[in-house]
């Protein structure tokens, strides 16, 4: 049953485990279906008993118990549920999953899912600030695994700052966010461009940018997330292929253009790659020698601009055109101004300033433009921005039908 809405809870150690109970008596209230496993650590905080009562449901908890296997593989455990949530998760449950360990059911049931991860981590703060913790945060983030809290506040050790468990009626927005945006797009075609190209010198040179795709990576796998069938066309990058999402691997511009226009008809196309403006017009066939001192003279001709290309392209034009203008000064002017030279309808803006961190960076201040207005969103992860864009999307296309 696809409408079904099922979320598999688990439940680590931590002082701040009684509020998993408040989570499931909210979820159980929004005819969410919760089923838990328990970790060792968390049956010191909360009972079993209380947990099956509120969940109405088994709580698992052992990887080799022979009556749950017999119930419910762990396998199926996890593949069960629309949403895998960990709350609290601990320090060690971040570190587990970011390494791939599965010493007890509820590792187990988090590498063996292909299903979305929701963590909320919570702790205390010197453990939260420590390198190790936020590296394994940040692998799990760039995988994939959305993140909410901890947030700011005194602590059962008697410490101050960042470790709290989030708190369960924000945990349930994102989790109810989560499902409201399940199938948003569905029946929608979407193409994205993202990463850097690489415009070749000869065989081992090039000329390229710092571009890590993160931005339109996250872009791809929101749009998909929301159901829309996704064509992501990437120049090289090192991120794994964003889930759901059919991925075609290019160099350079041209590919780049010739790739996106056989991807066509879409309804939406994202333009978050950083092509190359310029490629080397007289490229050698054979890798460049130092042989007699010479500088070799490399004679550059303009690359094909995809945005405007795919803006222009009459009746296979996508509905919605989307760029993106990264600017280091003036930035809303300048992207205001760009937005009419390439015939796209939005633009989103980012500074890019040296010392903005934006670009190879996790974070993003952005500017959505279009025709009617400007509107300015709040720093927030590349992830974020992805999502936000990807609702704005589904509103657009969704009103436009509607
Ligand atoms: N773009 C593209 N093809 C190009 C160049 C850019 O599709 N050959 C797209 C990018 O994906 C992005 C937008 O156009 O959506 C950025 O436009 P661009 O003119 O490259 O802007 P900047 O990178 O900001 O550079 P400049 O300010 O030098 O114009």
């Amino acid at each position: 049953m696809t409408s079904e809405k099922r979320v598999l809870l688990i439940i680590s150690g931590g002082i701040a485990a009684y509020k998993a109970l408040e989570l499931i008596r909210r979820l159980r209230e929004q005819t969410i279906k919760v089923r838990c496993i328990l970790t060792k650590a968390g049956a010191e905080f909360v009972t079993p008993l209380s947990l099956s009562a509120l969940s109405e449901d088994t709580v698992y908890g052992e990887l080799f118990s022979l009556t749950d296997e017999a119930a419910m593989g762990h396998i199926q455990l996890s593949r069960d549920a629309d949403l895998l949530v960990v709350a609290p998760a601990t320090a060690d449950i971040l570190a587990k999953m970011a390494q791939g360990r599965a010493d007890d059911l509820a590792t187990t049931a988090l590498l063996a899912t292909d299903k979305p991860v929701l963590v909320a981590p919570a702790m205390n703060v010197r453990m939260w600030e420590h390198a190790a913790t936020q590296d394994n945060l940040a692998t799990l983030r760039r995988r994939g695994v959305f993140s909410i809290g901890p947030t700011e506040g005194d602590m059962a050790c008697g410490e101050f700052g960042y470790g709290r468990l989030a708190e369960p009626g924000d945990i349930l927005n994102a989790i109810t966010g989560f499902f409201a945006d399940r199938g948003r797009l569905a029946g929608h075609r979407a193409l994205v461009t993202s990463g850097p190209t690489h415009e070749p010198i000869d065989p081992v040179r090039y000329i390229a940018n710092r571009s890590s795709g993160r931005q339109g990576h996250a872009v791809a796998e929101a749009l998909s997330r929301m159901g829309a069938e996704t064509t992501l066309v990437s120049g090289p990058s090192q991120l794994p292929d964003p889930a759901g999402t059919r991925v075609i691997k290019v160099e350079t511009a041209e590919q780049m253009l010739t790739a996106c226009r056989a991807a066509l008809p879409a309804d939406v196309a994202v333009c978050a790659a950083a092509v190359a403006d310029w490629r080397v017009d007289n490229a050698a066939a054979q890798k460049l020698k130092k042989d007699g001192g010479a500088v070799p003279q490399l004679s550059l001709t303009a690359n094909p601009d995809i945005l405007a290309s795919l803006s222009a392209n009459g009746n296979d034009r996508p509905r919605l055109v989307i760029g993106f203008a990264a600017e280091t000064q003036d930035v809303v002017e300048l992207a205001r101004a760009k937005r009419l030279r390439k015939g796209c309808d939005w633009i989103l803006a980012n500074d890019v300033s040296p010392g903005s961190g934006t670009f190879g960076g996790t974070d993003n201040l952005v500017h959505l433009i279009r025709a009617d207005g400007v509107e300015t969103w709040p720093r927030m992860s590349k992830n974020d921005v992805a999502t936000r864009l990807a609702r704005e999307v589904a509103q657009n296309l969704n009103d436009e039908q509607g």
